[in-house]
């Protein structure tokens, strides 16, 4: 059996009051487009078309999905147009399935089950139905004597009787590929919205090929995102779903409305998340972590046993095994940490490979940087590396010992096991196994007083 898919992305979605295209709101830190290709992809389809017409050149620029490709609805005329605009070469399929662009909740398992069912019928339309708490918005199925689905009823053109009907359509259609064209040319736009009605092709096809009607057990999956106060009950659904997905793969949750997935979190068992913890991008989570309240991670890969405590800032960073993090350390793009590296509170450090042991544990700058294995850089280690025009390296060797407030003036070297004294700022090569140090002379006036403080009670 093969299918083609049709998104329907073109309206400009009026009620979520944006200058962004509505599908370009994101659930999940990601586009209810995206979402929906997502799904659609799990078809497996010959091909995925996504009708763009409002905010068009925004809906492009979002899209890296090279096997989706994007035609144009010049004026929103109504589902049914959008459907018509296709394109040439679309309806070869045995399946056309039409989706709505706003509907980021829908499984991609939901969607499969479905189209494997309409195999099975003699039908020529199926369609996606479901019984949501408030059918308001949504058109009415209408049913025969006989339980046949005989139409669909807009809510707009709904009678009194009509909208108290509890059975809605999703948004979500097949249609015999073959059949597809000469009903959509039979569409009228003789309603209350003056639009042509994708739906209609359901009372069409009620009389001349017979309905197959699938209803969704779960409603919150095919909520339609309309305005902003759906678009966060979506994000509230979604959170649930991805907070169980990770208790179910082994991470406690200590408190799982107060966890946010902005992207995809990759589990493992006995991780443990704090309370108000935000994760964005891709983050790869090993076994045991331990994620203290209040971190963000961001495109980060976290091995077994790595601890992160309270307040971290983690983007683009890799921290190895066993190895630990904060409270309120920052780790930019390019940081590495290996086993058993320790960076500590107000610890910022970008684009630099601290090895096994590495220990910076507080108040340091460490960027552009190579750390060998069992270093110490002392309490207000910096790294120079930036001289107001270009980046420069700084490279320590294994062992080596840096005393608290050094600036290492970067481009430099700092030789294995070398020592360096506190409170130096140093600006060449720092051979190994020796001390080095800049440190002005120390003096100390004995003649020196203080200025005495006057009392409250004495008069000026
Ligand atoms: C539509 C259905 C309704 C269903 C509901 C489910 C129709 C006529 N109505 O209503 O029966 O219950 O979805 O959520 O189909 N779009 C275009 N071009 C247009 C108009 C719309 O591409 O000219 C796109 C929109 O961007 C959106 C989708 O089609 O992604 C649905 O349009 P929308 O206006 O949201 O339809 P609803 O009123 O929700
Ligand atoms: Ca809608």
């Amino acid at each position: 059996m093969t299918v083609e898919v049709v998104i329907l992305a073109a309206g400009q979605g009026t009620r979520m009051r944006s200058s962004l295209p509505k599908v370009l709101h994101q659930v999940g830190g990601r586009s209810m487009l995206s979402h929906i290709i997502d799904a659609a992809r799990t078809l497996e389809p010959a091909t995925i078309r996504v009708v763009v017409g409002h905010g068009a050149e925004a809906v492009r620029a979002s899209l890296g999905a090279p096997e989706v490709t994007l035609v144009d609805q010049p004026e929103q005329l109504g589902t049914g147009d959008a459907v018509r605009r296709a394109g040439p070469g679309f309806g070869q399929a045995d399946w056309v399935v039409v989706l709505n662009a706003d509907v980021p909740l829908l499984r991609g398992t939901t969607l499969r089950k479905w189209v494997a069912d309409l195999s099975e019928t003699s039908a020529d339309v199926g369609i996606l139905t479901a019984h949501p708490a408030d059918p308001t918005g949504y058109g009415r199925i209408l049913r025969d004597e006989v339980g046949g689905v005989a139409g669909i009823r807009e809510e707009k053109d709904a009678t009194p009787e009509e909208r108290a009907i509890g059975e809605v359509f999703t948004g979500i259609i097949a249609v015999r590929g073959p059949r597809l064209g000469p009903w959509l040319d039979q569409l009228t736009a003789d309603n209350a919205q003056g639009e042509y009605y994708v739906t209609d092709v359901v009372g069409i096809a009620a009389v001349e090929g017979g309905v197959h009607a699938h209803g969704v057990a779960d409603a919150t999956e095919v909520q339609g995102i309309n305005d902003r106060i759906h678009l966060a009950a979506a994000e509230a659904a979604y959170q649930r779903r991805v907070a169980v997905d990770l208790m179910a793969a082994g991470v406690t949750l200590r408190d799982p409305e107060r966890t946010a997935v902005y992207g995809r979190v990759e589990p493992a068992p006995d991780v443990v998340v704090d309370p108000d913890c935000q994760f964005e991008g891709d983050v790869v989570l090993g076994e045991g972590v331990h994620i203290g309240p209040g971190c963000l991670l961001r495109n980060c890969r976290l091995k077994a046993g790595a601890v992160v405590e309270a307040r971290s800032h983690i983007d683009g960073a890799v921290v190895g095994e066993g190895a630990t993090v904060g409270p309120f350390a920052r780790l930019r793009s390019g940081t590495v940490l290996e086993e058993g590296a320790k960076v500590g509170n107000f610890v910022e450090t970008k684009n630099a490979h601290l090895h096994y042991g590495v220990k910076a544990n507080h108040l340091s700058y460490v960027g552009d940087a190579e750390v060998g294995a069992g270093a110490n850089l002392g309490a207000g280690t910096i790294t120079c590396n930036f001289d107001g025009h270009r980046k420069h390296g700084t490279s320590i060797g294994a062992g080596a010992f840096i005393g608290s407030a050094v600036q290492l003036v970067a481009p430099i070297t700092v030789g294995e096991g070398a020592t360096i004294g506190a409170g130096s700022t140093i600006t060449k090569h720092a051979p190994a196994h020796a001390l080095t140090l800049s440190r002005a002379r120390a003096v100390t006036r004995y003649d020196w007083k203080r200025p005495e403080q006057r009392g409250p009670e004495e008069p000026e």
